[in-house]
C-alpha cells in the first residue's frame, strides 16, 4: 500500500470512522494510480543483513494495524530489543583483521567495487565504541527508541491516566538501559522524570526465571552455530571478484563474511554505506540466510531448549492478560536483546517453518527471515483487546501479537476481530503447549523459579537517568 493511503487510513480511524476505508484521496490526475502496480523484486538491504542493521517494519500480511472496529486496546505488553548499535567487540576483531588485509596492499588507488575506499574511513571512532548504541545519523539507535516512544504515546497514551507512576523494565545491559530511557522520554514526554519508574533487572544467571534474559545451556547446538559461514558459495565468489580488482589483498570467504558484517552495521551510524554496494544483491541474500540459520538454530525454534526459555515471558504475560488492566496494570514496556525475543516467538508457536531450515540451500518463502523478526530496535507487542459483539464474535477479550508493527496472527486461533484470538482460547492453547523452563534448563532450585518483577516492582524514579559516563565497550550494567 502506498504511504499516502496508509496515512489516509490512519487519519480516517483517528477521526473515529467506523467503516474500514481502503481509499486514498481521489487521484490528482487521470494518470495517477490509486495503487502502485510495482513491486519490482522486493529487494531491500534492510531485509538481508540478519539482525545487524537498522530497524524496518515487518512486511505485513495486510491485516490492519489499528484495533478492529468495535475493539479497544486495554493492555499492552511489549519487549523491545535495544536500538541500532556498533558491532560487538568480537565482531569488531574479525572486522579489523579483514580490514587490515584490505589495507595491506600498497596502493593509492583502490579499483572496482572498492574504489570508494580512497576516501572512506571506518565508522567506529575507536574500540571503546564497540557494543555501544549509535547516536549519529538518521538510523541512530537512541533516535529509534525515542521515536518509538512518541509513536506509542500516540497509540497507547489512553492507557495512562496522567497521574500514576508507571514502572517499566530493562535488563541490566548498558545499551538496553539506554534504549529504555530514551523510549520512556518519548512515551512520557514532560512527565518522564516524575511518572516513569525504570526497574533494571540484572542479566545474571542467579535471577533464574525472574529475568528478561533467562539462559539455558545450548552446547548441543554449538557445532552447527559455529560453522555456518562456510555454507554459502557466494562469499567465495565475492572474494575472487574483489581480489581480482585489487590484487594482493588475498581475501578469503571468511574475510568477505567479516566485511559484510561490517557493512551491515554501517548504516546504524551513517546515512549511507558504500560497503553495502560493494557486494551484489545475491551475496546479500546469502548473507541474510546465514543470519537466519544462526537465529533459528542458536536462539530460535531450531534449538530444542529455546521454547522453554521463551516460556518464561509467554507464561508470565499470560498471567497479566488474564488479570487484566484493573488488577495488573495496563502498560508493560520491557527492554532486552534480540536473542531474548526469538525464544518468546518459539514459545508462542509463531513463525515456525514446516521443517528445520536446510544447510545446503535457501528455502525461499521461509517464514524465518531475521530482517522481519529482530532488526535492531525490533519489538514484539502483545495487545489485549476489549471488543463489542460483532457479526463474527461475541463481546469479550481478545489477544493479538504485533511484531515490528505488523499483526502476526496465531496459526491455531484467529477467530476474533482482526484475526485476533479469544483470550480464553489463547490461554488454553498456551497452558497446554508451554514447556517448563526450570526443568528443561535445570535451573538451580536456589534461583527464582518464576518471573515476578511485573508484580513486585519499584516506583522510584532514581534510575531514570544515567549519572556516570558509559564504560569502554560497556556490557552488563545496573545503572
Ligand atoms: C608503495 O608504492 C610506492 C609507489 O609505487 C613505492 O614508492 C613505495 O616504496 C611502496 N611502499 C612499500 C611499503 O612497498
Ligand atoms: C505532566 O506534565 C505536564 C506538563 O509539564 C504537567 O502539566 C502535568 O502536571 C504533569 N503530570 C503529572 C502527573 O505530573
Ligand atoms: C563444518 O562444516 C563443514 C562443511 O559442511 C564440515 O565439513 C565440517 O565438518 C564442519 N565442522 C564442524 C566442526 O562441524
Ligand atoms: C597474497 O598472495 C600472494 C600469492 O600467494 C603472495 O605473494 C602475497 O604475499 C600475499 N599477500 C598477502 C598480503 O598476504
Ligand atoms: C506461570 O506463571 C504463573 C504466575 O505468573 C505461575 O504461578 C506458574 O507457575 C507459571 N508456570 C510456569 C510453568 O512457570
Ligand atoms: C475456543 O474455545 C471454544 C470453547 O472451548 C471452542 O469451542 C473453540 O473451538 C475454540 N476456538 C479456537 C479457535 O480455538
Ligand atoms: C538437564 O539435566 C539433564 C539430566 O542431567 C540432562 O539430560 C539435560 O541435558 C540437561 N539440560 C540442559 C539444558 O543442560
Ligand atoms: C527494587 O529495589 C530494591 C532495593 O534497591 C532491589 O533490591 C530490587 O531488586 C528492586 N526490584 C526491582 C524489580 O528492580
Amino acid at each position: 500500500m502506498p504511504r499516502s493511503s496508509l496515512i489516509t487510513l490512519t487519519c480516517a480511524l483517528a477521526a473515529g470512522a467506523s467503516a474500514f476505508s481502503y481509499g486514498a484521496a481521489a487521484p490528482q490526475s487521470s494518470q495517477e494510480k490509486q495503487f502502485s502496480q510495482e513491486f519490482r523484486d522486493g529487494y531491500s538491504i534492510l531485509k538481508h543483513y540478519g539482525g545487524n542493521g537498522p530497524y524496518s517494519e515487518r512486511a505485513s500480511y495486510g491485516v490492519a494495524r489499528d484495533p478492529p472496529t468495535g475493539c479497544e486496546v486495554d493492555q499492552v505488553i511489549m519487549i523491545k530489543r535495544h536500538g541500532e548499535r556498533y558491532p560487538s567487540p568480537s565482531a569488531g576483531q574479525g572486522i579489523e583483521e579483514s580490514l587490515a588485509k584490505v589495507y595491506s596492499i600498497n596502493t593509492t588507488e583502490y579499483k572496482g567495487d572498492l574504489a570508494f575506499l580512497n576516501d572512506w574511513t571506518y565508522y567506529v571512532p575507536n574500540e571503546c565504541y564497540y557494543n555501544a548504541e549509535t547516536t549519529s545519523g538518521p538510523y541512530a539507535g537512541l533516535l529509534d527508541a525515542y521515536t518509538q516512544g512518541t509513536e506509542y504515546r500516540a497509540r497507547y497514551g489512553h492507557l495512562w491516566d496522567g497521574e500514576s507512576v508507571v514502572p517499566f523494565f530493562s535488563s541490566g545491559y548498558g545499551r538496553v538501559i539506554g534504549t529504555a530511557r530514551k523510549f520512556g522520554e518519548g512515551f512520557f514526554g514532560y512527565n518522564y522524570s516524575t511518572n516513569a519508574a525504570l526497574n533494571i533487572i540484572s542479566e545474571s544467571e542467579v535471577q533464574g526465571a525472574d529475568s528478561l534474559t533467562p539462559s539455558c545451556d545450548t552446547d548441543n547446538d554449538q557445532t552447527t552455530c559455529d560453522n555456518l559461514t562456510s555454507l554459502m558459495p557466494q562469499f567465495k565468489i565475492a572474494a575472487a571478484r574483489l581480489n581480482a580488482q585489487n590484487p594482493g589483498m588475498n581475501l578469503t570467504e571468511t574475510d568477505v563474511y567479516h566485511l559484510m558484517v561490517m557493512a551491515s552495521y554501517e548504516l546504524n551510524a551513517r546515512p549511507f554505506s558504500n560497503w553495502i554496494n560493494a557486494f551484489t544483491q545475491d551475496e546479500w541474500v546469502s548473507f541474510g540466510y546465514v543470519e537466519d540459520l544462526n537465529y533459528y538454530y542458536c536462539a530460535g525454534p531450531g534449538d530444542k531448549n529455546m521454547a522453554a526459555v521463551g516460556a518464561v515471558y509467554a507464561n508470565a504475560s499470560l498471567t497479566l492478560l488474564n488479570q487484566g488492566p484493573k488488577k495488573a496494570g495496563s502498560l508493560f514496556f520491557n527492554f532486552a536483546h534480540d536473542t531474548n525475543i526469538t525464544p518468546i516467538l518459539a514459545a508462542l508457536g509463531v513463525l515456525i517453518p514446516d521443517e528445520d531450515l536446510p544447510l545446503d540451500r535457501i528455502p525461499f518463502g521461509n517464514p524465518y527471515t531475521t530482517g522481519n523478526i529482530v532488526p535492531q530496535g525490533g519489538h514484539l507487542t502483545i495487545e489485549r483487546l476489549s471488543c463489542q459483539a460483532t457479526a463474527l464474535s461475541d463481546e469479550g477479550t481478545f489477544v493479538r501479537l504485533v511484531l515490528n508493527e505488523a499483526v502476526l496472527p496465531f496459526n491455531a486461533c484467529q477467530s476474533g476481530p482482526g484475526y485476533s484470538c479469544p483470550l480464553a482460547n489463547y490461554t488454553s492453547i498456551l497452558n497446554k503447549d508451554l514447556p517448563d523452563y526450570t526443568t528443561t534448563c535445570n535451573v538451580s532450585s536456589s534461583y527464582p523459579q518464576h518471573l515476578s518483577f511485573w508484580w513486585n516492582y519499584n516506583t522510584t524514579t532514581e534510575l531514570n537517568y544515567r549519572t556516570k559516563p558509559i564504560a569502554c565497550q560497556e556490557g552488563e550494567a545496573m545503572d
